[in-house]
Formats: C-alpha cells, sequence, structure tokens
C-alpha cells in the first residue's frame, strides 16, 4: 500500500526547494533551535551506536555532521543545498561532502552502517522510495535514524492564513498514518516509530516567518505565495494570529515531529 501523499500532488521542485535553503545557508545555524532539539533527541533515541561509516543525509550546515564525526564515525555528507555544503565542508573538513537528492541517493549499496537524517525527508517527493534506497544504502546490520514532520506542523501558521485569505501558504505533511503506511511499505519495521509535539514560541507572525525563513523552509510546493505579501497582508495575518497566542506575545508554532530508528536484518 502507497501511503496518500504523492498522488494528488504536484512533482517538486528540487532547484527551487535547493534555492531556497542555500540562500538560508548563512542565517540558518541562528534559527535552527527545532533542528538542534531534533537531531539531539533522534540520537538520544538511537542509543549508543557503533563506530562506521555515517551518511548524513540533508546534513544541512553540517551540526551534525560534526558531532557523528567528533564521536569518531566517518560521515558522508549529503545535501541538496551547494551553499549549505560548503558550510558542512568549513565544519567538518574530514567529511566526503556530495551534493545529492534523497529521491535519487548517488550511492551504492551497502555502503554505509548508518544513515542519520534529521528534518530532511519531509521534503522528499516520495518517502517510500526514499526510505527503501536509504534502506539499500545501509549495510545488513546497519541502522537508519530518521526524523521528519507529520501534519500538524505548523498548524497555528496555517489556521492563521486561513484567516486571511485562500491561497497556499503553509506546506502539508503527511498523516501519522502515511508515514507508518510509507516505513512498513519500505520494508522497515514500523513498531519503532514515535512522534511527538513540539511547540516554539515567538513574539509576532513576522518572527515566525523569519525564522522559517533563516533555516530555509518557505518553499512552497504549491504556487509561490510569498509573493503576494504586502502590508496589508501581513498585519491581516498578525492580527489573526494573535487570536492563537496563549499570552501576549507568545505565538506558538507547533511541529508534530517523527521519529525514526530501525536496525536492518
Ligand atoms: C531543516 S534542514 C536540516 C539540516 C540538518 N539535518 C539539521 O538537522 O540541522 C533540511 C536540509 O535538507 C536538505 N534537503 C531538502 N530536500 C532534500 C533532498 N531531497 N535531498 C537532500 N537534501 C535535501 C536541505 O537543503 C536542508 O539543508
Amino acid at each position: 500500500m502507497q501511503p496518500k501523499q504523492n498522488k494528488a500532488q504536484t512533482r517538486h521542485d528540487k532547484v527551487a526547494i535547493g534555492r531556497t535553503f542555500g540562500r538560508a545557508a548563512t542565517s540558518y545555524d541562528s534559527h535552527a533551535e527545532l533542528q538542534r532539539l531534533v537531531g539531539e533527541r533522534l540520537l538520544t533515541l538511537a542509543g549508543p551506536v557503533p563506530l562506521g561509516r555515517v551518511l548524513d543525509l540533508g546534513c544541512g550546515s553540517g551540526h551534525f555532521t560534526e558531532k557523528l564525526t567528533h564521536q569518531g564515525h566517518q560521515l558522508i555528507a549529503l545535501d541538496l543545498a551547494s551553499p549549505m555544503l560548503k558550510f558542512t565542508r568549513l565544519r567538518c573538513p574530514e567529511a566526503l561532502c556530495l551534493q545529492g537528492d534523497a529521491d535519487a541517493l548517488p550511492l551504492g549499496g551497502d555502503c554505509v552502517d548508518m544513515v542519520f537524517s534529521s528534518l530532511a525527508l519531509q521534503w522528499s517527493q516520495d518517502l517510500t522510495h526514499a526510505l527503501i534506497q536509504l534502506k539499500r544504502s545501509v549495510r545488513p546490520g546497519g541502522r537508519i535514524l530518521i526524523s521528519t514532520l507529520a501534519e500538524g506542523s505548523l498548524g497555528e501558521l496555517a489556521q492563521a492564513w486561513h484567516q486571511v485569505d485562500s491561497q497556499p501558504r503553509v506546506n502539508r505533511f503527511l498523516s501519522e498514518e502515511s508515514l507508518r503506511i510509507a516505513v512498513a511499505s519500505a520494508g522497515l519495521n514500523p513498531a519503532q516509530l514515535s512522534f511527538e509535539t513540539v511547540t516554539l514560541h515567538y513574539d509576532s507572525s513576522l518572527a515566525v516567518m523569519r525564522a522559517l525563513k533563516g533555516v530555509g523552509a518557505t518553499h512552497l510546493h504549491q504556487g509561490d505565495g510569498h509573493r503576494t505579501l504586502n502590508r496589508h497582508t501581513l498585519a491581516a495575518l498578525e492580527r489573526a494570529y494573535q487570536t492563537l497566542a496563549s499570552s501576549p506575545k507568545q505565538l506558538p508554532l507547533s511541529y508534530r515531529v517523527c521519529y525514526g530508528v530501525f536496525t536492518l536484518d
């Protein structure tokens, strides 16, 4: 069975996604609060892992590439955005840095002991297909650690936009059921999947959008809703978003995070 995701979806524009992340390479580290938190949690969930060759898929600016290298692993860092890889190279000269796409993995079979991929696979066109490729690249007995986003992520932002206009302003994410199906369809043990909601707070809707832009997570799969932003629209968004605040200047932005830790047969 295939997850519901991809059938009705337009093809993801990988050049545009890479360009948007690339533009954020210099600001990424100062806005990556969620990414740090989730990556650390993923490593904690995985527990101690034997040293070996590790693929950091969607490595971004290389924070976790560096961390895993310092633990003694040999790293392959792969990302769609070459400006992100420049930072990874600077941070971690010993890592092999490759520009590439999770949906067309440029790696052979059984070539790594572990895959670490934190908050990148939500950008994949077809999660099942991406997971099958990851599975192929990991040697028997190796591990795959992933975190990705599920439906409910950016929910407050979507809700606030919904009160302003009917344009698609926020990407949609796979439901938990679709994520479980994607994992099972890839032949990975679905029992090892967990979900948690992480909520960050910002003082304005502009701060929310700056934070998303800061990490490069602003590409919209359906059209470019950002082009039509003007002062009037932004003021309407701010009013709508403020109604969701738990206390003044505490605008919530929630992420439904999915963690998967798999050991291969
Ligand atoms: C939110 S960042 C996460 C970076 C890093 N894993 C971390 O936790 O800090 C997502 C990264 O995934 C990359 N990415 C997005 N789609 C990708 C794809 N299809 N293949 C490879 N990398 C991709 C982006 O360029 C970006 O650097």
